[in-house]
C-alpha cells in the first residue's frame, strides 16, 4: 500500500486543474484519489470530458478516474488542491475545512478574510500559523489557505528582498497578462490577436492589495498588512504563458541597481520554504541581457517555479526599475498550491500521520 499523501484535485478538468493532474504525475509525496467537476462531467471518464491542452500526454491514471461532485462526501482526503471558481469555492471550500480537508485554494473567495493566509512560502511561509486561529475561531478541522492571484505571485517574490533590505514606499507595477490566466476557453481569439486588452475585471484591486497582505507580519490572529502603497494597470497579451510586470519602485532608503541586484540574487527566503519538492531554486534568476526575461523563453526558468528578474536600472520619478517574470499556471497557481501543500505537510497541519 501507497504511503503517500491522498489528495483531491477539485475543478481538476480546467486551466489550474490540469495543471495540477500534471504537476502531481509521480509526486514524490501525494496520491491522487479524486478527481471533481462541474455536473458536465460528473459520473464520467476524466480522460473523456477534459479537453487536455498541456504538452505531454495526459497521465494514464487520470484518464480512467471518474469524476465526481465537489463535496466531501464524495471526495475524502486530507488534502484538496483547489481550482474552483470564485463564486463556486465561497460555499464549497468551507464544507471541506468543517469536514476536515486542508483546501490549497486558487481562488479569490477567501484572499481578504483575516484569518486566511495568501501564501508564497518563499517570501511568508510563516504566515502558514494562522491556520491555527481559523481552527480555532471558526471550529474547522481542516483548513483554508490561498495562492494570491497570478500577477502578484512575481512581483512580490521580487519585492520581498528589496523590502527586506531597503525597505518600500510606493511601487507603480503594470502587468502585460497571458492569455491561460482566462482560463479555458478564456477571451475569443478574435478579440486578442493583433491586439491588446486594458483592462482584466477586478484585477487592478487584487495586485494593489494582495502583495500587501503577503509581504505583511503575522500579528495575533491576523496579518499586518504592509504600508507601502501600489499603483496597478493591468492588461491581458497575446502570450499563452507566462505574465510580465514591470515595476517602478521607490525604496525605503536609496540603493543603487548594482546593490539590489546583488540583493535579488542572495535570496532565499525562510527556511522552512527550502528543499520541498516544489521549492524554486534558485527563488529569483536575475538577468544581465537587456531583452530578457521574455515569455516564450524564460517562462519555465527552474521548471517553471523561479522568478525571473531583468533590466534592473535607475527610474527617472521613483528610485529603481525592472521587469519581472512569473509563469501564471505554474508558479502562480498550481505550482504554487502544491509548493503551499508541502508546506503545510511539513508544517504538521495535516496531523502526524501525514508529516513530511
Ligand atoms: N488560470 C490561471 O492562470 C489562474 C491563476 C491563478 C488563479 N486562478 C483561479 O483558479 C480558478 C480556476 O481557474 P481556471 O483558469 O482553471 O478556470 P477554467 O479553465 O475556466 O476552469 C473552470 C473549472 O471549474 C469547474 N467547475 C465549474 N463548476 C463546477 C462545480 N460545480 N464543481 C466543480 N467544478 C466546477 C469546471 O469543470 P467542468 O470542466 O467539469 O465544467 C472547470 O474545471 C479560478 O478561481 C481562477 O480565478 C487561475
Amino acid at each position: 500500500m501507497s504511503n503517500k499523501i491522498p489528495v483531491a484535485v477539485l475543478a481538476a478538468t480546467g486551466s489550474v486543474g490540469q495543471r495540477f493532474v500534471q504537476l502531481l504525475d509521480n509526486h514524490p509525496w501525494f496520491e491522487v484519489v479524486a478527481l471533481t467537476g462541474s455536473d458536465r462531467s460528473i459520473g464520467k471518464p476524466y480522460g473523456e470530458v477534459c479537453h487536455w491542452l498541456l504538452p505531454g500526454e495526459m497521465p494514464a491514471w487520470a484518464r480512467e478516474m471518474i469524476v465526481r461532485p465537489s463535496t466531501p462526501e464524495a471526495v475524502q482526503a486530507p488534502l484538496a488542491l483547489s481550482g474552483l471558481p470564485a463564486d463556486l469555492a465561497r460555499d464549497i471550500e468551507p464544507a471541506f475545512a468543517t469536514a476536515g480537508t486542508v483546501i490549497c485554494s486558487n481562488a479569490s473567495a477567501y484572499r481578504r478574510a483575516a484569518d486566511v493566509p495568501i501564501l508564497l512560502p518563499e517570501i511568508n511561509a510563516p504566515h502558514v500559523h494562522l491556520i491555527e486561529a481559523q481552527r480555532r475561531l471558526r471550529g474547522w478541522s481542516g483548513a483554508i489557505t490561498t495562492n494570491p492571484n497570478c500577477t502578484s505571485t512575481g512581483m512580490s517574490i521580487a519585492l520581498k528582498p528589496l523590502q527586506d533590505a531597503f525597505g518600500l514606499k510606493r511601487v507603480f507595477a503594470v502587468s502585460l497578462q497571458a492569455l491561460s490566466g482566462a482560463g479555458y476557453p478564456g477571451i475569443a481569439s478574435m478579440d486578442i490577436i493583433d491586439n491588446v486588452i486594458p483592462n482584466i475585471g477586478g484585477e487592478e484591486d487584487k495586485v494593489e492589495w494582495e502583495p500587501r497582505k503577503m509581504l505583511g507580519t503575522l500579528s495575533g490572529d491576523s496579518i499586518e498588512m504592509a504600508s507601502f502603497g501600489i499603483s496597478a494597470h493591468t492588461n491581458r497579451v497575446a502570450v499563452t504563458d507566462g505574465h510580465v510586470v514591470t515595476l517602478s519602485i521607490e525604496l525605503g532608503t536609496r540603493a543603487k541597481p548594482a546593490e539590489v541586484v546583488e540583493v535579488l540574487r542572495a535570496y532565499q527566503g525562510p527556511k522552512e520554504a527550502r528543499g520541498l519538492p516544489f521549492s524554486p531554486n534558485p527563488v529569483i534568476v536575475v538577468r544581465d541581457e537587456d531583452n530578457r526575461p521574455q515569455p516564450r523563453l524564460d517562462r519555465m526558468t527552474g521548471s517553471g517555479m523561479t522568478t525571473v528578474v531583468g533590466r534592473v536600472r535607475p527610474d527617472s520619478l521613483l528610485d529603481i526599475r525592472m521587469v519581472v517574470l512569473s509563469h501564471n499556471t505554474i508558479r502562480g497557481a498550481a505550482g504554487g498550491s502544491l509548493f503551499n501543500a508541502e508546506l503545510i505537510a511539513r508544517m504538521g497541519y495535516l496531523g502526524p500521520q501525514y508529516t513530511r
